[in-house]
């Protein structure tokens, strides 16, 4: 099978760079307590912190913590006096990744707001938050076309948009009856279509299957 190839050179790859003893943690945890494993992988995880140095990112927003192994990826790369907001729906989640941050040693850095997206980010835009310079949209699908209308109004120009999740094993070419899928398909057609932003739409394999990510930069 293709798929178990994908997998043998994902943990190819994680032993190049030798186990992360807190990312580790961090996911031993997050499995104790029951959460499914949809965080991003541990290269998908490495490819945010990469990109979040690249664009120097000093203030990032997150829309979707569950247990923070993607909020710690991202928050490792702040620099001093760097911040780090990140939305989360289920007090639950929020409170394992409250500890696994502040067992990584970001919680400094770090703000998890509990509630629904959406509403956490109205709110944001009435307290005049932002501009980001980083937003990773990785919470429910449905939404995720209004997630990056919110993103691009909490943005400025260079402002990186990145979304996970956004091929689902190739469905999203397909047509579909299933709303997540719909979600997505709806948000990568508005990527496609917005003119205020530079954007890509990425294929990934590894050991979380096919997926992607899609990447904007705001111009
Ligand atoms: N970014 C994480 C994975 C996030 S999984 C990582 O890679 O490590 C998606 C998360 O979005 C789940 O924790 C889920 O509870 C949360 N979520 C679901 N619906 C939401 C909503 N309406 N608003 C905010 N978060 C939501
Ligand atoms: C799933 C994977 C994700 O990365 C996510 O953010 C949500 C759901 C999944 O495989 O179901
Ligand atoms: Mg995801």
């Amino acid at each position: 099978m293709s798929e178990a190839r994908h997998v043998t050179v994902d943990r190819y790859i994680d032993a190049l760079y030798g186990t992360d003893d807190v990312l580790e943690a961090t996911l031993a945890r997050a499995d104790a307590e029951g959460l499914p494993s949809i965080n991003v992988s541990r290269s998908v995880g490495r490819l945010l912190h990469v990109l979040a140095l690249t664009r120097g990112a000093r203030t990032i927003l997150e829309i979707g913590t569950l247990a923070g192994f993607s909020t710690i990826c991202l928050a490792r790369a702040l620099p001093e006096g760097g911040r780090l907001i990140s939305l989360e729906y289920e007090p639950r989640h929020a409170e394992i990744a409250r500890n696994n941050l502040r067992l990584a040693g970001v919680d400094d850095r770090v703000e998890i707001r509990v509630g629904r997206g959406l509403d956490s980010l109205a709110e944001l835009e009435r307290e005049g938050a932002g501009p980001f310079d980083l937003v990773f949209i990785d919470a429910d699908k449905p939404p995720y076309a209004d997630y990056f209308a919110a993103a691009l109004r909490l943005s400025a120009p260079g402002t990186l948009i990145v979304a996970d999740n956004v091929i689902r094993s190739g469905k999203v070419a397909e047509d579909t009856d299933d709303d997540a899928i719909a979600g997505i398909q709806r948000f990568n057609a508005a990527l496609a279509a917005e003119p205020r932003t530079a954007s890509t739409i990425v294929q990934i394999v590894g050991d979380k299957g096919h997926d992607g990510l899609a990447l904007a930069v705001v111009r």
